[in-house]
C-alpha cells in the first residue's frame, strides 16, 4: 500500500519540523494518519450547527445523550454527557492536560523542554501496542531487560514480529543495575535503528534505578546516539510514584531522554492503572519527547498514534475518562495517592525483614527490589514451578514462576499481618521438595 495522502501531509510537517523523526518511525507508523470525514465534519458541526447537529453516531434525547435508568443508576456525579458519548480518538481534552500537568510537575528536569500533549489509549497495554505500530517494523531489534513483562514478547515479538534481545538487568552479584551489561548490547545492537525498552519501577523484580544509575542510563543512550544510533527508547512508566527508597530517582527518565539528544525520540508509557489504582478502568497515555522537538513535530506524532486509536479501539472508553480527569482535579487525589503508597511502602519494609531473615539463608537470594508492587526470589537447588505448585497445594498460596528458579511474589496484594507467614510458607515450600 502506498502512503495515504494524509499521511504524507503528517510526514512532510514531521520532516520540516525534526529531519531525523521520520527515522525513527516504522513503515506503518510512515502510513497513519487521522482521518478528516466523519470526525471532522461532527467537530465542525459542533461549533457551528446552532440549529441541528445530525451528525454523531449517538443518539439525542433533550439536551444530552438518550440513555437508560437502569445504566445510569450505577453512576455517581457523572452527568450523561460524562458517560455515554464517544469521547475524541485523542483522548477527552480536560483529561489529557489534567494528566499534562500532573507530568510536569514530576518532572522539573524537562526545564522547558517541549513535549507532545499525551494521547489517551486503552490502559498501557493498549499504549505498548500502539506503540508498537508507530515504530516497530519486523525484524527491527527491540532492547529490553531479562527481567521483563512477559506480555511484551505478544505485543512487540508476536504482533509486531520484531527481534527481542535482553540486556542482563543486574550484575552477577544481584546487588545493582547492570550498566555495563546494558552499554555491551547498546553497543552490540547500535548499528542503524535500534528501540529499548525501560520499566522502571520494574516488573518482575520491583528494582528502580537509584539518582546516580538513572544518569548514567540516560548518558550510555545519549552516547549511543550521538554515535549515530536512531534510538527509540520507551519508558514503561506502569509503576511510578510507588518509590520505598530514599535513593531512588524520583523523577521519569523521560525528563532527560526528551531532552538528550536529536537522535533519540523518547516515548512515555504511562497511566491511570497502576498509579491511581483504577486497573479495570483502563486508561492510558502515550507522550513523545525529542531534543529540538516542537509543536508541529508533536502535533503530527499525535494525529499519527489518534489515528493508531481510531483504526484499533476507535475511542477509549468516556466514563472511565471523566472519572480519572474529575478525580486528578480533586484536591484530596494526591494526599490519597500518597497514603496508599504509604501502605505498600510498609508491606516492602515487612517483606525486606522477612526475605532477609538468616533463617532463611539456605533457600533463596532475592533480587534488588526497592519500588513497585512485586519482589523476586532466586530460589536455592528448587525449580520455581515445582515451589508454586507446592504451595498452592499445601499453604494455599499463590505466587508466580517466571525463570527457572525465580519466583515473583506481589506483596502489593498481602497485608502486613500476613507477610512474614507468607515468606514462611515459601521457606518451608523450598525446603519440602528439596528434602531439607
Ligand atoms: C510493566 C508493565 N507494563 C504495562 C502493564 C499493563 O498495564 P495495563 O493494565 O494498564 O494495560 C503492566 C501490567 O501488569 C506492567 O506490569
Amino acid at each position: 500500500m502506498s502512503i495515504p495522502p494524509l499521511a504524507e501531509e503528517l510526514n512532510t510537517s514531521i520532516r520540516d519540523a525534526h529531519p531525523q523523526v521520520i527515522h525513527h518511525l516504522s513503515q506503518l507508523g510512515c502510513k497513519l494518519f487521522f482521518p478528516k470525514g466523519i470526525l471532522t465534519q461532527s467537530s465542525e458541526a459542533k461549533t457551528r450547527a446552532h440549529r441541528y447537529n445530525a451528525t454523531i453516531g449517538i443518539a439525542t434525547e433533550g439536551d444530552g445523550p438518550m440513555h437508560l435508568a437502569a445504566v445510569h443508576r450505577y453512576f455517581q456525579d457523572l452527568s450523561p454527557s460524562e458517560c455515554y458519548p464517544y469521547a475524541s480518538s485523542f483522548g477527552l481534552p480536560a483529561l489529557r492536560s489534567a494528566w499534562a500537568e500532573k507530568q510536569q510537575a514530576e518532572m522539573p528536569a524537562l526545564n522547558g523542554q517541549a513535549v507532545s500533549q499525551p494521547v489517551v489509549t486503552n490502559a498501557l497495554t493498549h499504549a505498548l501496542s500502539v506503540v508498537g505500530e508507530m515504530v516497530v517494523d519486523a525484524g527491527d531489534t527491540i532492547l529490553l531487560p531479562d527481567q521483563l513483562w512477559g506480555n511484551y514478547r505478544l505485543t512487540w515479538g508476536v504482533r509486531q514480529q520484531a527481534n527481542l534481545v535482553t540486556f542482563p538487568f543486574f550484575d552477577d552479584s544481584l546487588s545493582t543495575f547492570n550498566l555495563a551489561g546494558f552499554e555491551e548490547q547498546l553497543h552490540k545492537h547500535g548499528d542503524g535503528k535500534l528501540i529499548v525498552v525501560l520499566n522502571f519501577p520494574n516488573n518482575p523484580t520491583g528494582y528502580h534505578p537509584t539518582r546516580k544509575e538513572a544518569a548514567a542510563i540516560v548518558e550510555a543512550l545519549r552516547k549511543q546516539a550521538e554515535a549515530g544510533t536512531t534510538l527509540v527508547v520507551i519508558c514503561d512508566d506502569a509503576y511510578y510514584g510507588m518509590f520505598y527508597d530514599a535513593e531512588s530517582e524520583t523523577q521519569p527518565l523521560f525528563a532527560w531522554l526528551a531532552q538528550c539528544h536529536e537522535n533519540l525520540l523518547a516515548i512515555k508509557v504511562d497511566g491511570g492503572t497502576k498509579e491511581a489504582f483504577i486497573w479495570g478502568l483502563r486508561v492510558g497515555f502515550i507522550t513523545y519527547g525529542i531534543k529540538g522537538g516542537n509543536s508541529d513535530l508533536y502535533a503530527a506524532l499525535e494525529k499519527k498514534t489518534a489515528g493508531a486509536v481510531r483504526g484499533s479501539v476507535s475511542n477509549v472508553s468516556m466514563p472511565a475518562q471523566s472519572i480519572l480527569a474529575k478525580a486528578l482535579k480533586d484536591p484530596a487525589f494526591s494526599q490519597q495517592q500518597q497514603d496508599k503508597v504509604a501502605i505498600l511502602r510498609q508491606r516492602y519494609e515487612a517483606v525486606c525483614t522477612a526475605v532477609a531473615d538468616p533463617a532463611y539463608a539456605d533457600c533463596w537470594q532475592a533480587y534488588p527490589f526497592n519500588a513497585g508492587y512485586f519482589m523476586c526470589l532466586r530460589l536455592t537447588d528448587v525449580e520455581a514451578e515445582a515451589v508454586r505448585l507446592d504451595l498452592l497445594e499445601r499453604h494455599g498460596v499463590g505466587t508466580i514462576a517466571l525463570a527457572k528458579h525465580d519466583l515473583r511474589v506481589a506483596f502489593s496484594c498481602l497485608e502486613l499481618d500476613q507477610i512474614a507467614d507468607c515468606f514462611a510458607r515459601i521457606a518451608d515450600s523450598v525446603r519440602h521438595l528439596r528434602g531439607t
